[in-house]
């Protein structure tokens, strides 16, 4: 019995390293690229856009182009293209527009595997790069009836809202492409008896044809429960709103009409190109609107005394999924025509359309010297709320009455509302109606874009865009005192706040910023994020990971808190008494941020009593009971899951290599039967059978 342990083991062990041999040989002959972007799945009511492979990946002969000129050369090569049965085309990042990718598209058709784009280094990025559409939203705008369509964004290729049958990746690093150039050229022989390059693009996506069939396989998985597996997620993440805690009246008077001023910007962007970690873009859109937005609640915060003079409520609002359809601007439209905003408290009376005095967007706003204010409609607006802020601010150039509104969330606000309510005043950057943003909705879109040198910016380094920032918030602050509350005062906000809020945004949320002003355990969530910027990408509810709503979450109700309280040293169980016995405003108990404190003496710790809201900002597509998701009501954008995600590379054997290769391998299997029927013959035992023993 004994020596039958020892061959079972033995055999084991020999299983064990046959087991791990073949890897090895895997790494040998594939080389990963692990820093690749990636281009997903995502699905609206009726279409699919975005690129896949097939579930075990495309492979094909690698061929690279680098300009037009090869571009050229290569589609009258018939017979290079005729040699082999399918190509994974390596192209300049340059050459990434409609123009090349159609032509290849019919030049190669079922030949074309895959699409594979490359940056050789960052100072050879294109000067344009968006793929969102030439007039973005355009589906759902407020101009839908309007047959004169302004294009916003001119250089935009639309790429992102096609569906491609084939995956399309991409690698921005330099040392990336270097390696890939190596190799190419080390096989890049014109004979076609030599072995070339091959690559294999995997990005399986689990979700096809439209949210409606997906949605329908979600919920037929999830009436299974052995079976439960989710296909896709809708798209959206939180909208967030706080205002200033009426210190006096924990549950305010009755409403008046045209009382409710809203403050709107953007938390979401959507990028082409994908990267687990890498910059999701997003700088300025919508990066530095929301910079903006929320040193202008520091401000409102700061003189919250001023602001409490007066019967206006400003309520300061994100909107998380407006990049696709604005769908977080229907959801919110929705909840407010519903009677269920504010959410959260039944003692607030619900704020309706005709509460609301006017709302105030900031959007697409980029490091330029001009900024353009858009009105709409011009019966409502008021003018001299219009010239007291180019007054106060002579950046700002009014355009003309009823001009065409760029791509903004006032558009559903209006639209939603037949714009018979209320004005929009939106704040934004163009120029002759194009966005100055070239990288619109792209991972170009990143601090270089801003004069921001990323490697050398600190927690505190002023740079020209934080001064910009102060130069804007500033007069618009003290065009609101002027305009609501009556009074001509100079308000300033130090340039450390700013300087420390674009730290933290586009260089590292784990910054001392948010430790200061949340509490331990939401504090927490952030110590696992190293030096990462505020993600801005597509979020899908349920909320994922993303850090984005407890970051805008805690530095909003912190910076509208009510400032009292900062001088009642209140300690920690104190601080918790309060929030037991008011179910209107939130009390959080944290270290404090030193430059928004006023007072003289400093505390070891601070109670923020603040009003602060947020509900699901997934499209009511997804909600109302029964709706059909191919209707045009509501936009259903859903993003597809997957798994795995890999780009590598080998190397495509000749016929002759080919041959010898199953030559050797049929003699080896060979001798290993032969092997096996000797063991067998020697040993006598089965492993099937079970030991008598
Ligand atoms: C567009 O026209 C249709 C039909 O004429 C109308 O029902 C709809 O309200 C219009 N939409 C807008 C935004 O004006
Ligand atoms: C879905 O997206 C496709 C491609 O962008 C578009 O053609 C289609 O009209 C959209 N459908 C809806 C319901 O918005
Ligand atoms: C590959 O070879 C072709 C023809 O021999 C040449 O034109 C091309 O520049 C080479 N490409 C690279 C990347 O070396
Ligand atoms: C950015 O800062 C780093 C470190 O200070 C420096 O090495 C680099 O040259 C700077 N880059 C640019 C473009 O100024
Ligand atoms: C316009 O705003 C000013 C304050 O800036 C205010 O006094 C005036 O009543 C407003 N006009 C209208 C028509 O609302
Ligand atoms: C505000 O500052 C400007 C210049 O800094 C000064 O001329 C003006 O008098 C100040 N206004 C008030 C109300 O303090
Ligand atoms: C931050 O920078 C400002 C000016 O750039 C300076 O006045 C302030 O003292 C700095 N704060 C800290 C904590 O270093
Ligand atoms: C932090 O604040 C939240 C919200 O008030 C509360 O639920 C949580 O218990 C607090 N955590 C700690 C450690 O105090
Ligand atoms: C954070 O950085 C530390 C060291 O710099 C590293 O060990 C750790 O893995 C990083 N964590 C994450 C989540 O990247
Ligand atoms: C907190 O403050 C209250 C009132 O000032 C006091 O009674 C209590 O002992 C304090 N608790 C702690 C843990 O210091
Ligand atoms: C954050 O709080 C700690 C104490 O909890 C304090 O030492 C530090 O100065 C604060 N940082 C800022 C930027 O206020
Ligand atoms: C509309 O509001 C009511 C409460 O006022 C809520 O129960 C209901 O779920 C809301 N409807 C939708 C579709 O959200």
């Amino acid at each position: 019995m004994r020596s039958s342990v020892i061959f079972v083991y033995l055999l084991l062990s020999i299983l064990c390293v046959y087991c791990s041999q073949p890897k090895r040989i895997v790494d040998q002959m594939y080389i990963s690229f692990d820093h690749a972007r990636y281009c997903v799945r995502r699905l609206n009511g009726t279409h699919e856009i975005g690129c896949q492979s097939s579930a075990s990946g495309n492979s094909g002969r690698m061929y690279m182009i680098d300009n037009d000129e090869e571009f050229n050369s290569y589609l009258m090569n018939t017979k290079l293209i005729d040699s082999s049965g399918s190509f994974i085309i390596v192209l300049n990042v340059n050459l990434f527009n409609t123009y090349y990718v159609d032509k290849l598209i019919t030049s190669l058709s079922s030949k074309l595997n895959g699409l594979l784009l490359y940056l050789k280094s960052t100072s050879s990025r294109p000067e344009y790069f968006s793929h969102d559409d030439q007039c973005p939203n355009h589906r759902y705008s407020y101009y839908l009836n309007q047959t004169e369509i302004i294009n916003w964004n001119s250089k935009g290729t639309g790429l992102f809202f096609r569906s491609f049958p084939f995956p399309i990746m991409l690698i921005d690093e330099e040392d990336d492409y270097k390696q890939l150039i190596k190799f190419y050229r080390q096989f890049n022989y014109s004979q076609s008896s030599s072995p070339t390059c091959g690559l294999e693009l995997k990005s399986f996506q689990n979700a096809a044809h439209s949210s409606k069939t997906c949605i329908r396989r979600n919920d037929i998985s999830h009436s299974l429960i052995d079976l439960e597996e989710t296909f896709c997620d809708p798209v959206g993440g939180l909208n967030i709103y706080s205002k200033l805690p009426q210190s006096f009246i924990i549950i305010p008077k009755k409403r008046q009409p045209k009382s409710v001023i809203l403050i709107l910007t953007t938390t979401d962007s959507f990028q082409m190109f994908l990267k687990i970690k890498g910059t999701t873009g997003g700088a300025q859109q919508p990066a530095t609107s929301l910079i903006t937005f929320l040193a202008l609640a520091h401000l409102i915060g700061q003189e919250q005394n001023e602001f409490k003079q007066q019967d206006k409520e400003i309520i300061f609002v994100t909107l998380d999924g407006d990049a696709l359809d604005y769908s977080a601007s229907f959801k919110f439209m929705f909840d407010m025509i519903n009677g269920s905003f504010p959410i959260g408290n039944q003692n607030e009376e619900p704020i309706k359309v005709e509460h609301i005095h006017s709302i105030i967007e900031f959007q697409s706003l980029s490091l330029t010297d001009k900024l353009s204010l858009y009105t709409y409609p011009s019966s409502l607006i008021n003018q001299t709320f219009i010239d007291t802020l180019v007054h106060n601010n002579p950046m700002i150039i009014p355009m003309a009455v009823d001009s065409s509104l760029p791509p903004a969330s006032s558009q559903i606000f209006l639209r939603q509302t037949s714009s018979l309510s209320f004005p929009a005043y939106i704040l934004t950057s163009t120029n002759q109606n194009q966005l100055s943003n070239h990288y619109y909705h792209s991972f170009f879109d990143d601090p270089s874009t801003l004069s921001i040198n990323i490697s050398s910016l600190e927690y505190n380094s002023t740079t020209e865009f934080s001064q910009w920032i102060k130069n804007i918030v500033e007069p618009f602050g003290q065009t609101l005192i002027e305009s609501f509350v009556g009074i001509k005062k100079n308000i300033t906000i130090k340039q450390e706040i700013i300087n420390n809020l674009v730290y933290c945004i586009l260089k590292n949320i784990n910054c001392p910023l948010i430790h200061n002003v949340t509490n331990q355990s939401t504090g927490n969530s952030f110590d696992s994020s190293n030096e990462t910027s505020l993600p801005f990408s597509i979020n899908t509810y349920p909320v994922a990971a993303t850090p984005t709503f407890p970051f805008v979450q805690n530095i909003l109700s912190y910076f509208l808190r009510d400032r009292i309280y900062d001088t009642y040293n209140l300690n920690e169980t104190t601080c918790k008494q309060y929030s037991n016995n008011d179910s209107f405003c939130s009390y959080i108990y944290v270290g404090g941020y030193a430059p928004s404190i006023m007072s003289e003496q400093s505390f070891d710790g601070y109670c923020v009593r603040s009003y602060i809201r947020s509900v699901s900002s997934m499209s009511p597509a997804f909600t109302i009971d029964n709706y059909d998701l191919s209707q045009t009501t509501y936009p259903a954008w859903t993003e597809s899951r997957w798994t795995t995600i890999s780009l590598r590379l080998f190397v495509i054997p000749t016929r002759k290599h080919e041959i010898i290769t199953l030559v050797i391998g049929i003699l080896l299997l060979s001798v290993s039967f032969i092997v096996c029927f000797i063991l067998r013959y020697y040993t006598n035992i089965s492993l099937l059978q079970p030991s008598s023993s």
